[in-house]
């Protein structure tokens, strides 16, 4: 038996710690590096030195990544199928068919200045749907109304109260801008009201939020744009908010106004279903995260996806649930490209949009 001295290492401790490695491929493995702001930083080269600081840094590389994928597939890429239709043989229609892209976003977003990335974006035609909550659509009108503040989390509640304000996280809302819509929308929803009773046609929430967009007739507005450049937007939960609240005291005055959801649940199926891929973009969780994921499922999962939330899994919610939760439901595709960043969307998805769909806007 061999034995050990008090001066030499432990054998099975030195073998324990210092137990070597398997060979590291240089060709496919990538280092660990931080920017090097030693010398002058593009705005491109900051973003995309995030990719190898690891944690979720490393994910928002890999966001631009996904994102960018999206971006530039035409269906010119792929060869033609067998059952492909007779629509989809001319090659200057199969270049000019482009990867549909779905984005969904809390309606903390629109108070926030995402309002403004997200503008961006549906003015330059850059997406194909919109998805949020009631929040999210009445947000963007308010603020062309009257302006939302920058605050603190830490504001008491009760004096908040008492004059008049309005808290969301560290910004506030005047009250007086939520009398300002109701004195908008109100004559707006008995025109809506006295053309469902003329047409016998009913409304939608998509048609319900195109026809605000047009009626606000504002460059500032995220719907405007929408209006303006036919992309169509979603809320399937539209009466959970300020708007709910003036549908409802307007059916004490004048009843009737109809909502139809199950025309809208059609057509954004319907959308998933025809494209030839389709991504998705969402930005927190609830039903904007959801509902495009449930649309998703209509053509057998999408085919890019890009989560940026905050939620956890661990509680079994939707919310916080990883891509690869929505591939068991088939909502993303065995294989597809995907990727959940956690984090603040506000913080990174302006970053993301620099190194993707504003690429070429920028100077720097
Ligand atoms: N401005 C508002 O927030 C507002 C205004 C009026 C009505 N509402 C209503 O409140 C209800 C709940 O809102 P909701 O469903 O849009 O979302 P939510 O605020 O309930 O958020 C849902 C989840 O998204 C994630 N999330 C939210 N903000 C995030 C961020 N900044 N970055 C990353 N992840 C984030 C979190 O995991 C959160 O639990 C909706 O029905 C909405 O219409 C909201």
């Amino acid at each position: 038996m061999a034995s050990e001295s008090s001066s030499s290492v432990p054998t099975s401790t030195s073998a324990a710690v210092l137990a070597p490695s398997e060979s590291i491929d240089p060709n496919t493995s990538i280092s660990v590096q931080g920017p090097d702001f030693s010398s002058p930083l593009t705005l491109q080269a900051f973003i995309q030195s995030y990719e190898r600081i690891g944690f979720q840094a490393t994910s928002l590389g890999r966001a631009i990544d996904v994102v960018n994928k999206m971006r530039q597939w035409r269906l010119s890429d792929d060869p033609v199928g067998p059952d492909e239709s007779d629509d989809y043989l001319d090659p200057t229609v199969r270049a000019e068919t482009r990867c549909k892209v779905f984005l969904g976003y809390t309606s903390n977003l629109i108070s926030s200045g995402l309002r403004e990335v997200i503008l961006h974006l549906v003015k330059n035609k850059q997406v194909s749907v919109l998805v949020t909550t009631a929040g999210g659509i009445e947000e963007d009108l308010i603020k062309c109304l009257g302006k939302t503040y920058l605050a603190d989390f830490n504001l008491d509640g009760a004096d908040l109260r008492k004059r008049g304000m309005n808290r969301i996280g560290n910004l506030v809302i005047p009250n007086d801008n939520y009398c300002k819509f109701e004195d908008w929308l109100t004559p707006i929803l008995d025109t809506m009201l006295a053309e469902q009773q003329q047409s016998g046609q009913v409304w939608t929430p998509s048609s319900f939020i195109h026809r605000l967009g047009k009626e606000i007739n504002n460059e500032e507005s995220v719907y405007y744009w929408a209006y303006k450049n036919n992309i169509p937007v979603f809320s399937p939960a539209l009466t959970d908010g300020s708007l709910g609240d003036m549908i409802y005291f307007h059916s004490f005055r004048s009843p009737g106004l109809i909502i139809d959801i199950v025309r809208d649940i059609r057509e954004i199926n319907e959308i998933s279903r025809k494209a030839k891929k389709a991504g998705m973009i969402v930005l927190g969780g609830g039903v904007c995260k959801h509902q495009i994921a449930n649309a998703m499922l209509m053509r057998n999962g999408a085919d890019y996806s890009v989560f940026i939330n905050t939620g956890q899994e661990f509680d079994g919610s939707d919310s916080g649930a990883r891509p690869d939760e929505a591939v068991s439901w088939g909502k993303i595709r065995a294989g597809a490209e995907a990727v959940k960043v956690f984090a603040d969307a506000t913080l990174v998805f302006p970053m993301l949009v620099a190194a993707t769909f504003a690429k070429d806007t920028q100077q720097i």
